[in-house]
């Protein structure tokens, strides 16, 4: 095992680049700079002044984010939290204690007990009994935009099956789902001046967020129905009911789980045949689902890193990471890695090996509602082609500003 680095004498990054910087993803990926990390400084330490620990390791090949990802008695979620904050130590420290409520930020074995209450809801069976709501919804969808002739396909579309279905599956009425939409804007798109009205507003909105909850969980108490929000009500850990905050923040991690990330890979998905028309071609004549899927949510990668925090001296790749270091997990480098995908760069809707990490590089918080949100997009995308496989982009899209999701605002469209 070699010996603990200063930080003096670690890698940095071969290029310019700053990745805390939301406008460094306003027009998209920076591709060609993440093949420069991957290339020659595949785990390099990125200075961030007055954070935690002043900086943070970028790690961005798909084996490494792999091994992270799969080894959480060193990387720790726990620790300092899976975000990685753009804000000076300080105000993360405040934060954390609430945000360790989540489970995202919670490590194992504390992590299963809470894992395992909502588990059952998003198996695979779970979800095909779920399938033939979707594609109501999906029809209602398309009949709704369809009779508009034009309109942004983000808002009328992309967002629209997400929100009805985690609304379905929690226990939200469908009529609500404009409330959780702008709500979830505000705590994602935190760093997009379009959906925030104030710097303190993803607080503000998450504070909305647990008013609703509250609403939502005096209603199941008093008429418990099926659905996630009466089983969190229902459930026990270590004998021991949840607490309201960590109802409300259970419901707020699902809601904008749910959300944010399958509406952008459908939008991703959308504009990629936008781009590629023979493989929209393709789709349409031959739906090849589930190959398509997996490349659009590769293609997608919605969240594009996570952070962990190294709890003992570690060797990844060779190269020395301290104990209390922050990592991120760069998946949307990952997922563009020519060691382990043929042609990364290349939109294959027929591709056969397919091991992206969008979901995560395995190891216990791999996405809970993988199999929900693959439904989604392969009905999503059935009726589409379906209904209107002349669907055509009448503009260019409006990329979100954030250095988290890679999200897209607005795609202008002509449905007919
Ligand atoms: C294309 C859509 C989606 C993508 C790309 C995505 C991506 C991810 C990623 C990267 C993680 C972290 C994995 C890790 O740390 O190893 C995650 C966790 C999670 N996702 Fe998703 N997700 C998607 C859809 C959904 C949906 C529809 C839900 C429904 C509720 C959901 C709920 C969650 C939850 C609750 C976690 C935390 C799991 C835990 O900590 O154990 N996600 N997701």
């Amino acid at each position: 095992m070699t010996a603990p680095v200063d930080k003096a004498d670690r890698p940095r990054c071969p290029v310019d680049i700053d990745l805390i910087d939301p406008d460094t993803f306003a027009d998209g990926l920076p591709l060609e700079k993440f093949a420069a990390m991957r290339e020659s400084a595949p785990v390099f330490w990125h200075d961030q002044e007055g954070a935690a620990g002043d900086g943070f390791w970028v790690v961005t090949r798909h084996a490494d984010v792999q091994e992270v990802s799969r080894t959480p008695e060193v990387f720790s979620s726990y620790e300092r939290g899976a975000l990685l904050h753009t804000g000076p130590a300080e105000d993360e420290e405040q934060a954390l204690e609430m945000t360790r409520m989540l489970m995202l930020n919670m490590d194992p074995p504390e992590h299963s007990d809470y894992r395992n209450i909502v588990q059952r809801a998003f198996t695979p069976r779970t979800i095909r009994n779920l399938e033939p709501r979707l594609e109501e919804f999906a029809n209602e969808i398309v009949d709704r935009s369809l009779a508009k002739g034009t309109g942004d396909f983000v808002k009328d579309i992309a967002a629209e099956l997400p929100l009805l279905a985690i609304c379905e599956l929690v226990g939200v009425p469908a009529e609500d789902r404009g409330i959780i939409f702008d709500l979830s804007n505000r705590l994602i798109g935190f760093d997009d001046p379009e959906f925030r009205n104030s710097p303190e507003d993803a607080q503000i909105a998450s504070a909305e967020m647990y008013m609703y909850a509250d609403g939502i969980a005096a209603a199941r108490r008093e008429c418990p129905m099926d659905d996630v929000a009466s089983r969190l009500l229902a459930a026990e850990v270590d004998g021991t009911a949840l607490s309201q905050d960590q109802f409300d923040v259970f419901f707020l991690l699902l809601m904008v789980a749910g959300n944010e990330t399958t509406r952008n890979a459908i939008s991703h998905g959308m504009q990629a045949f936008f781009e590629h028309p023979d493989q929209w071609e393709l789709f349409k004549k031959e739906r090849p689902l589930d190959t398509a899927v997996e490349e659009i949510i590769r293609w997608a990668t919605p969240v594009m890193q996570f952070q962990r925090t190294a709890q003992s001296d570690y060797v990844l790749a060779g190269q020395s990471i301290n104990k209390g270091d922050r990592v991120a997990i760069y998946y949307s480098a990952a997922n563009r890695d020519e060691t382990a995908l043929t042609d990364p760069d290349t939109f294959d809707i027929t591709r056969e090996t397919n091991e992206h990490i969008a979901f995560g590089g395995g190891g216990p918080h791999f996405c809970l509602g993988a199999n929900l949100a693959r439904a989604e997009i392969r009905i999503m995308f059935n009726v589409i082609a379906d209904r209107m496989p002349d669907i055509k982009a009448t503009g260019d899209p409006r990329m979100l500003r954030s250095m988290f999701i890679n999200g897209i605002k607005e795609i202008p469209v002509k449905y007919a």
